[in-house]
């Protein structure tokens, strides 16, 4: 099976035309990703306020998710397998409202590690941090300004857990994704490169914002981080993942 579990995922990219990232499924879905993958992605970092619009405001109200959402993100993002597995490790899910219905969410990692395995890196998440993932506005509601609304109201509920700072990683394929992150005036840190090619793997980690680290190049996995944000020797101490 070339694409086990992921045929939904297609559809869905095909139903919303969103042909580069459609692009890069296919070519990705084709090889187990230590077979072949090509990729590269930017690191973001979020942190301080984001401005919201005087006027013309849409709404959007911020809540805490929990497993009791299992309808609301399937009707977000349906996933054949559910999302128990989130809650189970532990990921915090956040839940944007449109009058009273659910039309967006986002994921969130406190860490104090990311992995991802598919593209053989992880990253230290500060203590005062969060990673985030799976970021989704339902199609009928993209394009109304509700991502600044969103990650706006996230920042908020991450006060109440003295956490500060957002880090995620987004394709250099999803366009919208990249403007959105600009446009509400999050950093890119790190531009990652990965070409995994018959169990060999070979990354190339480079910095774009000042004191993040240093250019990582070379065979392997990359153990990456935001050196403004982490105690050096705390960083050489995390868990390398295999
Ligand atoms: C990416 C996503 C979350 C953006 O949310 P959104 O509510 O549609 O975005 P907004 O309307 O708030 O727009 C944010 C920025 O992107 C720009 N943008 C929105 N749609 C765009 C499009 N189709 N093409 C180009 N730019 C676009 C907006 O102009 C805005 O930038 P600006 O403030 O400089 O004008 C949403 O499109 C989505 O859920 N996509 C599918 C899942 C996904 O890709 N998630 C991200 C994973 S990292």
């Amino acid at each position: 099976m070339p694409f086990p579990g992921s045929v939904g995922s297609l559809l869905r990219l095909l139903r919303e035309r969103r042909w580069n990232a459609l692009g890069a499924t296919l070519s990705r879905g084709t090889f187990p990703a230590a077979l072949f993958r090509w990729n590269v992605m930017f690191i973001f970092r979020l942190a301080g306020r984001v401005v919201l619009p005087e006027r013309d405001r849409p709404q959007l109200r911020v809540r805490w998710g929990d497993s009791r959402d299992e309808g609301a993100l399937q009707r977000i993002r349906p996933r054949a397998g559910g999302y128990e597995g989130n809650f189970a490790r532990g990921h915090r899910l956040v839940i944007g409202e449109v009058e009273g219905l659910p039309v967006a969410c986002v994921w969130l990692e406190l860490g104090p590690v990311h992995v991802s395995r598919p593209n053989a890196y992880s990253f230290a998440i500060p203590r005062d941090g969060v990673w985030l993932y799976g970021t989704e506005i339902v199609p009928a509601f993209r394009g109304r300004g509700l991502f600044r609304l969103l990650y706006h109201g996230t920042l908020g509920l991450l006060a109440e857990i003295d956490r500060t700072r957002i880090y995620s990683a987004v394709e250099r394929e999803n366009v919208v994704a990249l403007r959105a992150n600009d446009a509400i005036g999050a950093c890119r840190l790190w531009e990652y490169r990965v070409l995994r090619l018959a169990g060999l793997t070979w990354h190339d980690a480079r910095p774009l914002a000042p004191g993040v680290g240093r250019r990582h190049m070379g065979v392997g996995k990359w153990s990456g981080a935001d050196a403004t944000a982490c105690a050096a020797e705390a960083v050489d101490q995390l868990p390398v993942t295999r």
